[in-house]
């Protein structure tokens, strides 16, 4: 696949409006993706999202910019408790439909395992994924990550659909 033609880099305070724009608009149309429910989420106010800012929990959050606008977000988390500092979570990987199949998600993923690898002390890295998510899964899969479990019935949708997340995880050292 060719490289896209984005810019890939860590998100900043201005790009909290464009962020929240962009993940509102997923939660919306990607219900079964994502946790989080679109309602909930649209009455965020944009500062609500500086705890994705690198710093605390978050680790980074990456962006991409295709001439200035924000088109993907990958958050990657890490929990402050000394036991499990060796493991990190990705979680809100997402990129604009208009800009889907251009390798976007992969250069985001990509980037963020580089990133990992270079922090001190990450062991490896999580995410979950709803099982039917073949976009997702098959992103995950090409970079390394493998299936360490399943966790059914993890989600309930309005529409009384029951969906299970395929739990994955990769080793940062390989
Ligand atoms: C999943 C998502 C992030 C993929 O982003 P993308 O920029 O479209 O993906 P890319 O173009 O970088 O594709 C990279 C790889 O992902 C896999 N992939 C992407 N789209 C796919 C599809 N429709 N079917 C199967 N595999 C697919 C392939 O392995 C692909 O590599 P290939 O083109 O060499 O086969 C994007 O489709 C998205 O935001 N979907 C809605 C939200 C979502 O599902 N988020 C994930 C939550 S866990």
């Amino acid at each position: 696949m060719a490289e896209p033609d984005v810019q890939i880099r860590a998100m900043l305070e201005p790009d909290l409006l464009g962020y929240k724009a962009l993940r509102d608009a997923m939660l919306a149309r990607h219900p079964d993706a994502f946790t989080s429910d679109a309602e909930t989420e649209g009455l965020r106010d944009i500062a609500s999202y500086r705890s994705r800012l690198t710093g605390g929990a978050t680790l980074f959050t990456l962006v991409a910019l295709d001439d200035a606008h924000l088109v993907g977000a990958l958050t990657c988390e890490r929990e402050p408790r000394r036991k499990v500092q060796h493991i990190a979570h990705l979680i809100g990987m997402m990129v604009a439909d208009s800009h889907r199949g251009r390798g976007i998600g992969r250069a985001l993923l990509v980037a963020g395992i580089e990133r990992l690898q270079a922090t001190p002390g990450l062991a490896q890295v999580t995410l979950s994924v709803t099982a039917g998510n073949r976009a997702a899964v098959g992103l995950y899969e090409s970079q390394g990550f493998v299936r360490y479990g399943c966790l059914p019935d993890a989600v309930r949708l309005p529409d009384g659909r029951r969906l299970d997340k395929a739990l994955m995880f990769r080793r940062l050292d390989g």
